[in-house]
């Protein structure tokens, strides 16, 4: 605890003295979080997290979270230094959209409009028309439906699927799952809502079709974070990363939140609840990468422009 203590402290320091601000995701260990609340950084999902760094006039902007997010940043802020703890930290959505098989496959439906996750790599945004997260994507995905337009959607075919049904959309799904809420499994967990009868179950949109049936609210982190504070009940099951539970908790302290059930459970499970790659991020290293200015993010400066274009079309429709 003690040297807990002085991490935090030798970090805060830093952060002033090089004019940063760090910015986590919610799935952050709980210590991340509470630092980047105290520092003046921000604490949020990953639509919001892209804003903040956007909007935040330090010149540069640690980011707790995975790769992708960094690349959003420095894409969306070319001028400012963007560092991660670790270069590791990756995301199976992202690893499962390699951009040449994407591109091929865009250049096979010429006719449709391209929305991909913001959960991709800087080249497969840039071959993107939109980029959306789980926050935004049901509105934009129904405007473009609006407009009469058929979509790609890549890569995760759960939340895919899941806008699909919510809004009758033509969308052709990209074949990508996130290893941690893949995991989430419907049979436990109806007998877990028999166990807790009066518990809600919120549920993230990368779960499974079956699990999100079960759901009495399902959404981005900030949607689910927002269902905890808003519906009367006591008790909730929450199918995401645990590492939510610390804003729910927070913000809700006399709530109980308990994990919705994964096959693993009680066995050994590398991504159980919990993002291995989200886990990546520690203050040893968020204190290592500030101090050497290891760790930087640089996106190929071709992509950038086009990478920036759909970013910013999603941030403009969510303002
Ligand atoms: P959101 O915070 O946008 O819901 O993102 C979920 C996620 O899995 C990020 O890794
Ligand atoms: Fe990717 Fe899933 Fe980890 Fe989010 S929780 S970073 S979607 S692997």
């Amino acid at each position: 605890a003690e040297e807990e203590a002085q991490l935090r402290v030798a970090i805060a320091t830093e952060l002033k003295a090089q004019d940063a601000v760090l910015v986590a995701h919610y799935y952050c260990d709980p210590v991340l979080q509470s630092l980047a609340e105290e520092t003046g950084g921000c604490v949020s999902d990953s639509l919001e997290m892209a804003r903040f760094g956007n909007q935040h006039s330090a010149k540069t902007v640690l980011v707790a979270g995975v790769k992708f997010m960094g690349e959003t940043a420095k894409i969306l802020n070319p001028e400012k230094r963007v560092l991660m703890p670790t270069l590791e930290a990756t995301c199976s959505l992202d690893l499962g959209c390699p951009i040449d098989e994407f591109s091929a496959f865009c250049d096979e439906h010429p006719d449709r409009t391209v929305v991909v996750y913001a959960n991709t790599s800087a080249a497969v945004k840039a071959r993107a028309d939109w980029v959306v997260t789980s926050s935004c994507a049901l509105e934009i995905v129904e405007s473009l439906m609006d407009n009469g337009e058929k979509i790609i959607w890549a890569p995760d075919k759960h939340l895919g699927n899941y806008i699909q049904r919510e809004t009758g959309a033509d969308m052709l799904l990209w074949d990508g799952a996130c290893i941690v809420h893949e995991e989430f499994k419907a049979k436990q967990l109806e007998d877990m809502k028999a166990l807790y009868p009066d518990a809600a179950v919120l549920v993230h949109p990368e779960s499974p079709e079956a699990v999100v049936a079960l759901a009495d609210a399902v959404g981005s982190t900030s949607q689910l974070i927002k269902a905890a504070q808003t519906l009367p009940n006591q008790t909730f099951i929450v199918a995401t990363d645990r590492g939510i539970f610390y804003k729910m908790q927070q913000l809700c302290p006399d709530k109980t939140f308990v994990e919705a059930p994964t096959a693993g459970n009680g066995a050994a499970c590398r991504s159980c609840a919990h993002c291995p790659w989200m886990a990546m991020n520690t203050l040893e290293r968020t204190l290592q990468c500030l101090r050497e200015g290891s760790n930087e993010i640089f996106v190929d400066p071709a992509l950038v422009p086009r990478a920036m274009r759909p970013l910013r079309r999603m941030l403009d429709f969510t303002q």
